[in-house]
């Protein structure tokens, strides 16, 4: 068990060297014992003490940094280009199949080739991106993707920031060390990074891989550690190995400190790997990230040793891949769609088809390159297919269906909607619609994005509103929807289509005004941090718009900041302060943020709302779960408020959950499991007001 310092032993300057090296230590293992082996033993609050004490003695003293120091993992390092470096061994990749009989030749070669009957070990396919790791003397030393085979990206900075990967091994490692694997982005992580990518205008992953591989492959590396990265790491390579199975090489990784495969599973016949098989195809569904099929291995290092390699594969395993669902649907047409930020989005309308379960009639085919790639023509019969996630994507055309004389689908060179020309960024994928004031999508968009939950929460006002008052000539930018009165509001009417084509006029009934007007002038109270949010600054998210205002306190300072002076705040580094610049240099946006703060939005920080209210929950660590009568970031604010600390997600550390309606099932029997105490809202309510204290 191993004791902690806390941040009152100051140590003497003597042993110092030594005190660093026992911080890093005691960090790296709590750092293990929650990221790999889902058990952490201090609260986060500690951890956190913690590290802050090692950064702050690193900066005074860097000479004293360990190799292994978790402050690594924080990142910071930028990687202008990825150097290519050659494996030490090539990285072959695996033999694949979508079918049993495929497994049982497989199988029957494995056999003919050996003299004692092999043993195989099932492996989860992982769908992720292909690393290779070198340890020497027990220190990372470099990490590779797969590139050809033969030579790869050196992308060890950014893989440094991903906390289930071992810095330093523990035990006892031979001196050289190459383990391989997968790098993955759990789904919950995923979603909740194209929810932020949209926030900021970005266009969303299409799957967990690509997100994977595009943190991996970004510049800098403080970046990439915000990614929430994971691994899974199945093959050790090296002399000499302490162990005579793959099945027991995992014992080996897991206490060198490696996270190692979900489910394994010793076969000894075709019947128990075909279970395996058809177990997974259908469970897979349940798994918090995504697999692509199963790895079948021979279990004896030996064995495989006799079975060899081909140029491009191993013969002593094999892939069985799930098949994706896919479906031949031919296209009817391309819809370019125009987001709020301009970019033109293609999108398929296909001739409905079912595809596992669903009707799907559209599908995006993403951008300009994509498009490109698959040379899509009109009426061409399309391969739609649906992998582990939800949204189908375009896989290919089937080119013995094209029609004579067929036209290339080209790629519209004017704005659907405003006809503007359309342009193009360096380096980037997509084109968009540069008249971001005039373009209705995209005043539309703003206006939306303002409204919205996270920024100004004024749910009395919709999509269908924003059109009625985008039609009426009532609004433009968002600093119009505080100069409404109820005498314009009154009397606007929109006519609308019924199902049958008959005509209805609609006009909005007293009470609808009101509540429009009422929703609009709370607003006015929604904090300078959201506010900043609201305004729709690119590449501005929530959380990028909390650290500006309160490293800057008011707008002011920040439209009047340098870049230089706004990539001093944790967060922003050029393209983000680039961006703000850009933004305050157009005389639109200068004239928006003047009228909202004429009509009392508030631009500055207001410290007071931020004091806390009560010390309540000092020191308590706080899982909060479903649905509550209060949006969660205002159940998670009430928390700050009165002393308390949120967290992510339960352990033996949590002092309490809330938990709203519909709190997930998995939560609740981990509480139940660890004895965490579970209050309704109205507990937790009567215990903020402390009228009654449930417990101490
Ligand atoms: S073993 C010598 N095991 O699938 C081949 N690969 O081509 C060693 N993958 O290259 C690979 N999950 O990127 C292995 N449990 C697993 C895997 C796995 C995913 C990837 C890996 C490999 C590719 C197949």
């Amino acid at each position: 068990m191993i004791t902690h310092h806390s941040a009152a032993d100051v140590p003497s300057a003597s042993c110092l060297p030594d005190y660093i090296k026992t911080l890093t230590q005691q960090l790296n293992q709590h750092n293990y014992n929650y990221y790999v082996l889902d058990n952490p033993t201090i609260s986060d609050y500690e951890f956190d003490q913690l590290l802050e004490e090692l950064q702050r003695l690193e900066k005074e003293y860097p000479q004293y940094i360990q190799p292994d120091s978790p402050t690594l993992r924080i990142g910071g390092e930028i990687t202008k280009q990825f150097v290519t470096v050659a494996h030490v061994f090539p990285m072959l990749s695996l033999g694949n199949t979508y079918s049993i009989e495929e497994i049982e030749e497989f199988d029957k070669r494995v056999q003919n080739a050996l003299i004692e009957k092999p043993e195989y070990v099932c492996e989860l396919k992982y769908d992720g991106v292909a690393i290779s790791l070198i340890y020497e003397k027990g220190i990372l030393l470099r990490a590779v993707t797969r590139g050809d085979g033969i030579q790869g990206d050196d992308v060890t900075q950014n893989v440094k920031t991903i906390k289930s990967i071992p810095l330093k091994l523990f035990g006892d490692f031979p001196d050289f060390l190459e383990v391989r694997g997968e790098i993955l982005l759990p789904h919950q992580v995923f979603h909740k990074l194209n929810e932020e990518r949209e926030d900021i205008g970005e266009p969303p992953f299409a799957n967990p891989r690509n997100a994977a591989s595009g943190s991996l492959k970004l510049q800098d590396s403080a970046e990439v550690a915000k990614r929430g990265l994971d691994c899974r790491l199945y093959l050790v390579l090296g002399e000499n190995l302490p162990f005579e199975t793959h099945f027991n090489s995992f014992f080996k990784l897991k206490e060198w400190g490696f996270k190692t495969p979900d489910v394994l599973q010793k076969c000894n016949s075709i019947d128990e790997i075909r279970a395996f098989i058809n177990h997974w195809d259908t469970e897979r569904e349940k798994l918090s990230f995504d697999i692509d099929g199963v790895v079948i291995k021979v279990n004896h290092i030996f064995q495989q040793q006799q079975l060899g390699a081909t140029a491009k594969n191993p013969r002593w395993a094999i892939a069985y891949k799930f098949k994706a669902q896919r479906q031949l649907t031919p296209l009817l047409s391309v819809d370019f769609q125009v987001g709020r930020t301009g970019v033109v989005t293609p999108v398929a309308n296909l001739q409905p088809v079912l595809l596992a379960g669903t009707v799907v009639k559209r599908a995006s085919l993403h951008n300009y390159d994509i498009i490109q790639q698959l040379d899509i023509h009109d009426n061409d019969f399309l391969y739609v297919e649906k992998g582990g996630e939800i949204i189908p994507k375009i896989v290919g055309v089937e080119l013995s269906k094209r029609l004579p004389n067929a036209q290339k689908v080209t790629f519209i060179s004017h704005c659907p909607s405003c006809n503007t020309l359309l342009t193009r960024k360096e380096g980037e994928a997509g084109f968009y619609c540069p008249n971001e004031w005039e373009c209705p999508p995209q005043v539309k968009g703003k206006l939306e994005h303002f409204i919205s939950r996270k920024a100004m929460n004024i749910d009395s006002l919709g999509e269908g509103k924003i059109y009625m008052l985008l039609d009426n000539g009532l609004v433009k930018s968002s600093a119009d929807f505080y100069n409404l009165k109820q005498e314009l509001l009154l009397g606007l009417e929109k006519r609308i289509t019924g199902e049958n084509n008959e005509q209805r006029i609609v006009s909005f009934r007293e009470k609808t005004v009101e509540n429009m007007l009422a929703g609009i002038e709370q607003s006015k109270n929604v904090p300078f941090e959201r506010v900043l949010f609201a305004i729709g600054i690119r590449y501005v998210g929530e959380t990028t718009a909390k650290k500006l205002a309160r490293y800057f306190k008011n707008i002011d300072a920040i439209a009047n900041a340098s870049k230089e002076e706004l990539k001093a705040v944790d967060d922003v580094g050029e393209q983000v302060a680039e961006s703000i610049v850009q933004f305050f240099n157009t005389v639109e946006n200068l004239e928006n943020v003047v009228k909202l703060r004429k009509a009392g939005v508030q631009f500055e920080l207001n410290e007071e709302s931020r004091e806390p209210i009560s010390n309540v929950l000092d020191g308590k660590s706080i899982v909060v779960s479903g649905v509550f009568s209060i949006s969660r970031d205002e159940m998670k604010q009430k928390i700050e408020q009165h002393g308390g600390k949120n967290v992510s997600s339960i352990s033996k550390n949590t002092d309490f959950v809330v938990a709203g309606d519909n709190m997930g099932p998995e939560k609740r029997k981990k509480a139940e499991k660890l004895g965490i105490p579970i209050l309704s809202e109205e507990e937790f309510e009567l215990m903020v007001n402390q009228q009654k204290i449930i417990f101490s």
